[in-house]
């Protein structure tokens, strides 16, 4: 088939080429906007990323051009419109599940980073100064882990918590009985988030989810705690959480995405300045530590992701059933 793949990296290119099954793939570094739809003409399969956008209008556009079928190289999907793109007989499929560990180990790498503040060590060293001044952490084993939404990435990061002797709290509408084994407790949001030493989002951004940490709920968190985003942006009110880092409500910020991340992350503005107050706010903070949505970024999640991503398309070729499809989750 024909694939326009949007917002490709070189490592997007290497893997997808490497897994190809025989399809004719086109790579456009752009992001998928009403702007650069314009490219997707003629093609049968859109392949895009978390930043794509694909609305009513480009859904619309594309399938006047030929669209057949949107595959995602990615879980989440809240920048599809998936609802309309069925009704216009699309299917969108995504990868539901490519690597957990990826994205659960960076989670894990922002808490250890933040805490026993490796990276200000790092430079320190460098630069032959040992003081251990103002690098303290905290131990954390026996301390208490928020873990918003268990899902694939949920339980794997609580997986690696039970290895650190974390005590785990969770919240999900639904609850995993493996988990609940390995001694994860359940509660409500507001049971979990209380007196969370670290609280770690890993629930998929909905209405339902859109700002869960917002201004109200900052009040009532442990003071001090960390906070950890490694999902969406949007499940973050990022101006009441700069608030909390600014009167110390919020200890330390963890975060791999962010809600105004699709004009920046994926791309260089080293010699620019960023036009974004709040993100250079938050880049600016001692105790706040920002990646650039790279939680997926393994071989292993990369090799997955090209794999499932062309048996979507295989299997929509082919007739075959297609397990991935979101609607069928509804
Ligand atoms: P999943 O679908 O396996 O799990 C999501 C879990 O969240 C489910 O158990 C669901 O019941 C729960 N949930 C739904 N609404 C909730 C709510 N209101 N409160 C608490 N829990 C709720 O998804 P998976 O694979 O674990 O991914 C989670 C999210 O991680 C994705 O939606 C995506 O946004 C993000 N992600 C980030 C990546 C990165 O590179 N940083 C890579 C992959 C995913």
């Amino acid at each position: 088939m024909k694939i326009a793949v949007f917002s490709t990296n070189q490592y997007d290119e290497d893997f997808l080429n490497q897994y190809n099954t025989g399809h004719q793939i086109t790579f456009f570094k752009v992001s998928l906007s009403e702007e650069s739809a314009v490219l997707a003409a003629g093609f049968e399969v859109i392949c895009i990323f978390v930043n794509d956008v694909l609305n009513k209008v480009i859904l619309d556009k594309l399938q006047q051009s030929g669209l057949k079928l949107v595959v995602l190289r990615c879980a989440g999907f809240n920048n599809v419109d998936v609802q309309y793109a069925e009704e216009l007989q699309i299917p969108v499929l995504r990868v539901p599940a490519y690597s957990p560990e990826a994205v659960a180990e960076h989670a894990m790498a922002l808490i250890l980073t933040l805490n026993r503040k490796t990276h200000k060590a790092y430079n320190r060293v460098r630069e032959g100064n040992f003081s251990l001044e103002k690098l303290m952490g905290i131990n954390l084993n026996l301390r208490k882990v928020a873990v918003i939404g268990t899902g694939n990435i949920g339980q794997a990061f609580c997986r690696i918590l039970k290895g650190f002797g974390c005590e785990i709290k969770a919240h999900d509408p639904f609850p995993s009985q493996e988990m609940q084994q390995l001694g994860v407790k359940y509660g409500s949001l507001e049971e979990t988030l209380d007196g969370a030493d670290i609280i770690s989002l890993h629930c998929p951004l909905t209405a339902d989810t859109h700002y869960l940490i917002n201004e109200q709920r900052l009040k009532s968190i442990k003071p001090s705690a960390m906070l950890i985003n490694t999902s969406r942006g949007g499940l973050v009110d990022t101006k009441s959480v700069i608030l909390a880092l600014k009167s110390g409500v919020i200890g330390s910020l963890g975060l791999d995405v962010y809600e105004q991340e699709s004009d920046f992350f994926f791309h260089d503005f080293s010699e620019s300045i960023i036009a974004d107050e709040q993100l250079s706010q938050l880049i600016s903070f001692p105790n706040v530590l920002i990646t650039g949505h790279q939680g997926f970024l393994t071989q292993e999640a990369l090799t997955e992701i090209a794999k499932v991503t062309f048996g979507n398309i295989d299997a929509f070729q082919s007739g075959a059933p297609l397990v991935n499809r979101i609607e069928m989750l509804r």
